[in-house]
């Protein structure tokens, strides 16, 4: 090979080198959950789309440069033939979500990698509900806020959002999830930001977790960028 072109490659590998990412996974909950990945778009899934992470463990998984895309934790899991969990299943049957996403209600952290020059763009989300806290913290880059919903709002969860197993409230429906409204989904009329306010079911999300979205048009607050290639660490029960 010739030396130019060596140069070049591997200035093309130092430079994805230092834009790519690596999330860690850290379980602080007191019990089990199996987190997952999902890519955006048609882009190719990360290496792994669902494990299970003990109370206390953690998992690191690397990200290109650019990589777009959701994570999540699945709980009350159990594989009697076929792989299920209480919250947040993808129904792939397995371990791993293979390209689909959590059924709602799921606590989401959001991603779009080096978006606008070498940003970050993350976010907290309970437009799809809430089932556990969840926290975004970007290592390495002390300016770089960390973003969670910290809040258990499955004790402050209305009865007509709740679902419940064996008595006990293990997720929170967004109002679009369980009464599917345009008022409350921010479609038809209700389409553009200025016509989609917050309603009193979105309030009581965005008391108990402020920076998270608690609508699809929720404020500018919620979103959260980094610049010059952060790792992140995403904590369960933070
Ligand atoms: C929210 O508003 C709706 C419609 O006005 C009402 O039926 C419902 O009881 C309210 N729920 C809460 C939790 O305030």
């Amino acid at each position: 090979m010739e030396l130019e072109v060596f140069c070049i490659l591997l200035l093309a590998l130092m430079v994805q080198g230092t834009l790519s990412a690596t999330f860690t996974f850290k379980n602080n909950c007191p019990y089990t959950v199996w987190p997952a990945t999902l890519t955006a778009g048609d882009k190719p899934q990360l290496s792994s789309t669902g494990f299970e992470l003990g109370s206390e463990a953690s998992q690191s998984i690397n990200a290109p440069a650019g990589w777009s895309g959701r994570f999540w934790a699945r709980t009350d899991c159990t594989n009697r033939g076929r792989f299920t969990c209480a919250t947040a299943d993808c129904g792939s049957g397995q371990l791993g979500c293979n390209g689909a996403a959590g059924a709602p209600p799921a606590t989401l952290a959001e991603f779009t990698l080096n978006g606008g020059g070498n940003q970050d763009f993350y976010d907290t989300s309970l437009v799809d509900g809430f089932n556990l806290p969840m926290s975004v913290t970007p290592l390495g880059r002390p300016g770089c806020r960390a973003t969670a919903c910290q809040a258990n709002i499955n004790s402050v969860c209305p009865p007509e959002l709740s679902v419940k197993s064996n008595g006990r409230t293990i997720s929170c429906k967004s109002a679009c999830v369980a009464f599917n409204q345009p008022q409350y989904c921010c479609l038809g009329e209700f389409a553009t930001p200025d016509k989609c306010h917050p309603t009193n079911y979105s309030r009581i999300f965005k008391n108990a977790c402020p920076q998270a979205y608690s609508y699809a048009y929720d404020d500018r607050s919620s979103t959260f960028t980094c610049s010059g290639g952060a790792n992140y660490l995403i904590t369960f029960c933070p």
